[in-house]
């Protein structure tokens, strides 16, 4: 079993460059399915969910050239199959993007239900409500196969019942080569969603509105190949921008869209960092106590929730009472009861987490990644506490996170990545 071994009690101080958008590039690269030639796609990060989908696109017969570490070359134009097995899909929750693209390519689709982060129930119907909405026929066959059928695909208005990122980024691929007008109203309004939409257009796509709540999609006959350059992960920025400050360090953060990490920079000043805003860079200081604060999380532009797991592990560190609403995701408060073993005074109450806050109070203990971000904010947890954290489960770190070991440590952290016998043949070991 592969650990993090995090000695804590290190200011995290130097520079550190954010790689490109996961929540982006799983997106972009099922979107290749709808051009005709070659699309040369730049700042691709190096993490296990962009893996998992090459692995899915290579898969059904995609043709993949890495130019170098962060751009490569995709040509989907051979092909012929519109079915995705479990096998594949059980790795990561967006491979449901496979299935609005390959309605816009084949208009066929038969596609696993996705795997990824258990973050509570995580429903599809908003997405299946587009597709029929453009004319498709949805059907759940055995296996948890979602099947898709559609003679022709016609433009539409849908109206979203609650703010997808999933659904929002799904009927844009579905649609984009329908006949007519599609418009998406009460869509989400995330980078990703922005990124998406500037990838497709770049293919010949007619997709205007997108990072607004109504977006409009005129379908276009055909799209070609085209270059282009993932947008900077605000989460991972967010992420370092927090450690910053929970180390109490000062730390320039590279390759951001400031704009994109504003709630997350109000907030920490909020809680009484400095942050310096760059071009393309932001700067993080804290050389005191945070100061107690209260968080919700909302869709773009309010606080997003794949931050709220990091923010609270800051809060348990501050003078004071802190109060955190998570209002997207039903069961996002497991990681609360590893950071109670780490001795954070932090209670779920429902959808609120309240947290009383203690600046010495978090202590090194063994510890779990539950889910990607819950993971970071163990991390997080660890550089801030006294004494060693051993981390397990790491790969829901390395889903999203590219060399999150390396820049960690470049920034000062005392960070390890340890393979441990398991833990059975361990205790046989020392039975014996
Ligand atoms: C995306 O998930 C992200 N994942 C998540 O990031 C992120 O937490 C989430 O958006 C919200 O920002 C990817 O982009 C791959 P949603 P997604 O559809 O699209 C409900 C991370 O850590 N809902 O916006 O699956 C749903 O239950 C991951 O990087 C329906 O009811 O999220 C939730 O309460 C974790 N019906 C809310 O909407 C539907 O059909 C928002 O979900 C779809 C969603």
């Amino acid at each position: 079993m592969d650990k993090f071994v995090i000695t804590g009690g290190h200011r995290l101080t130097g520079e550190v460059t954010v790689s490109g958008a996961k929540n982006a590039v799983v997106a972009i690269l099922p979107a290749t399915l709808l051009a005709e030639g070659v699309c040369r796609i730049e700042n691709i990060p190096n993490i296990s969910d962009v893996s998992a989908m090459l692995k899915i696109l290579k898969t059904m017969g995609a043709e993949i050239k890495f130019i170098n570490k962060t751009t490569l070359e995709i040509d989907t134009s051979h092909i012929t199959s519109y079915v995705v097995e479990h096998e594949l899909t059980k790795q990561l929750r967006a491979s449901y993007y496979l299935i609005g693209a390959l309605i816009g390519r084949f208009h066929r689709a038969d596609v696993a239900m996705p795997g990824g982060c258990y973050l509570g129930l995580r429903p599809i119907d908003q997405h299946i409500k587009g597709f029929e909405a453009l004319g498709a026929e949805v059907t759940m066959e055995e296996n948890a196969m979602v099947s898709v059928k559609a003679d022709k695909l016609l433009g539409n208005a849908v109206y979203l019942d609650v703010v997808s990122v999933g659904a929002t980024m799904n009927v844009m691929l579905a649609a984009v080569k329908a006949k007519g007008l599609t418009i998406i109203e009460n869509a989400a309004k995330e980078p990703h969603i922005v990124d998406l939409a500037n990838f497709l257009n770049t293919m010949g796509a007619d997709v205007r509105g997108a990072g607004t709540d109504v977006i409009k999609i005129r379908g276009v006959e055909s799209m070609h190949g085209c270059e282009y350059s993932i947008i900077p992960d605000q989460i991972e920025a967010g992420t370092y921008m927090v450690a910053a400050a929970a180390t109490r360090g000062d730390v320039l953060v590279k390759n951001v869209i400031p704009k994109h990490l504003e709630s997350i920079t109000a907030k920490l000043v909020e809680a009484g960092a400095t942050v310096e805003e760059y071009d393309e860079a932001v700067r993080v200081k804290m050389d005191k106590a945070p100061t107690h604060c209260n968080i919700k999380t909302m869709p773009h532009p309010g606080f997003p929730t794949d931050m709220q797991p990091q923010f609270a592990t800051l809060l348990c560190l501050a003078e004071g009472t802190s109060f955190v609403s998570e209002s997207v995701w039903d069961n996002r408060f497991r990681y609360t009861e590893q950071l109670q073993r780490m001795g954070a005074s932090i209670h779920v109450n429902g959808k609120t987490a309240v947290i009383e806050g203690n600046p010495e109070g978090l202590m090194g203990a063994p510890i779990r990644a539950d889910d990607l971000r819950a993971g970071a904010a163990m991390l997080i947890a660890a550089m801030a506490a006294t004494g060693v954290s051993e981390l397990e489960e790491i790969h829901h770190i390395e889903r999203g996170y590219e060399n999150v070991v390396d820049k960690l440590r470049s920034l000062g952290a005392q960070i390890e990545r340890r393979t441990f016998p398991d833990d059975e043949e361990h205790a046989q070991r020392n039975a014996g």
